[in-house]
């Protein structure tokens, strides 16, 4: 299979499969990190190595990485967890978000909406950029908002933000003492990522978008930040995230983030290559294409593209067929065939949204495999424009 859906998730690397298998072998390490005895100690040990190179590779404190089951619960104990501790302490905690976030991000959003914590958008252009003027402006006419939730990187477009920048403004206003969060799971390992640096009070990343497992992620935080667990019942994660930490997750996600930290240029210079490929060759293959997202700040893995006249659900069924894995939007749409949501935001109702693919590229990609792609898709596309009496 010729794997073009990355953003939906990565293959587990080799490396970490081996280093959970081994972990998974040994007995000795099988035990509750809460235990006090030596089996519980060692696996305490594998909980907090993991923690520690997760925090290296996002430049935070170990003290400040909370293990969750994922992104999805990442944000929602960001954003839930810090409103409602905001509520509770009298100060103002409405959500500033945007349209273009992932619904990870929307769903916890509308949570709060459910408890009476109102939330604001913040305008974007057509390509759907957000500017720190912008969020600014937004921030001055709701004096009601205590977090404000922006991705690092889009996972449809692939759009990455001036997030140290929109920080740093939004810590210039005064009389306003706002906490910031970034969903920075699709920019993390393919991106550079740096909390502090960013200063930031809180982001989210997740382990199966570093070839790392599947059901483990972190949230950010400064190390010291109430947080209100989204569920009570024990003390694990400094009682942020309760419940017996799934240890050969976390111990595949800290290997993951290692080779993030030891590989990050050459696989982003490696990815670049083969985007500029296909970038070169759709304009060949694909004359009339459209493509979506900032030109200029992206992530360079991703193309979100319009096919006009064709829908994107049957271009990609008939890639499927010939082992090319894509999607239409994000990768809550690859289990069903829905239109991209954020072109669906950014353009509105109407034919555009559906008729899209999006290609997202990942570090064991070949040329070859790129080549291949290109070489099918005037067939397909010529095909599709038939069936639909386009052509
Ligand atoms: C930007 C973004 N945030 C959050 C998530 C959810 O992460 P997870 O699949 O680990 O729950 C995703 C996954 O697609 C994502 O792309």
């Amino acid at each position: 299979m010729i794997d073009l859906d990355h953003n939906a998730t990565t293959p587990l690397d080799a490396r970490v499969r081996a280093a959970m298998i081994e972990l998974l072998g040994d007995p000795s390490l099988d035990g509750n990190p809460s235990s006090v005895h030596g089996r519980g100690r060692r696996a305490r040990a594998v909980v907090e190595d993991a923690r520690r190179s997760v925090a290296a590779a996002v430049g935070a404190e170990p003290l400040g990485v909370t293990f969750t089951s994922g992104g999805t619960e990442a944000d929602a104990l960001a954003i839930l967890g810090t409103c409602r501790a905001l509520r509770q302490a009298g100060r103002p905690c409405a959500l500033a978000s945007s349209k273009l976030e992932h619904p990870a991000v929307r769903g916890a959003g509308e949570l709060l909406a459910r408890e009476g914590i109102p939330q604001v958008f913040v305008p974007f252009d057509e390509h759907g950029r957000i500017e720190a003027a912008a969020v600014v402006e937004t921030l001055r006419a709701h004096p009601e908002v205590g977090l404000v939730s922006l991705a690092t990187a889009n996972n449809e477009l692939g759009n990455v933000y001036d997030i140290a920048g929109i920080v740093a403004a939004v810590r210039g206003l005064p009389g306003r003492e706002l906490l910031v969060h970034s969903d920075a799971v699709q920019a993390f390992g393919k991106y550079p990522v740096d909390f502090a640096a960013a200063d930031l009070d809180l982001m989210s990343v997740s382990s199966h978008k570093i070839h790392g497992p599947k059901g483990v992620g972190a949230l950010i935080h400064r190390p010291h930040l109430r947080i209100d667990p989204l569920w009570i019942g024990g003390s694990q994660e400094r009682g942020r995230r309760v419940g017996t930490e799934a240890v050969p997750a976390i111990h595949g996600f800290g290997v993951a983030a290692g080779l993030v930290a030891a590989e990050l240029d050459q696989r982003r210079a490696h990815v670049a290559e083969l985007h500029a490929q296909l970038l070169a060759g759709l304009a060949e293959v694909a004359p009339g294409h459209l493509r979506y997202g900032d030109p200029d700040r992206h992530l360079g893995n991703t193309a979100l593209v319009g096919f006009p006249g064709c829908p994107g659900e049957l271009l990609l069924m008939n890639l499927d067929l010939e082992g090319v894995a894509v999607s239409t939007g994000s990768a809550c749409n690859s289990g069903k065939f829905a239109a991209s949501k954020v072109l669906l935001t950014l353009l509105g109702e109407g034919p555009g949204a559906s008729e899209a693919l999006r290609f997202s590229l990942g570090k064991d990609n070949s040329a070859a495999e790129i080549a291949r792609v290109l070489a099918l898709l005037p067939g397909i596309v010529a095909r599709v424009r038939e069936e639909r009496g386009c052509a």
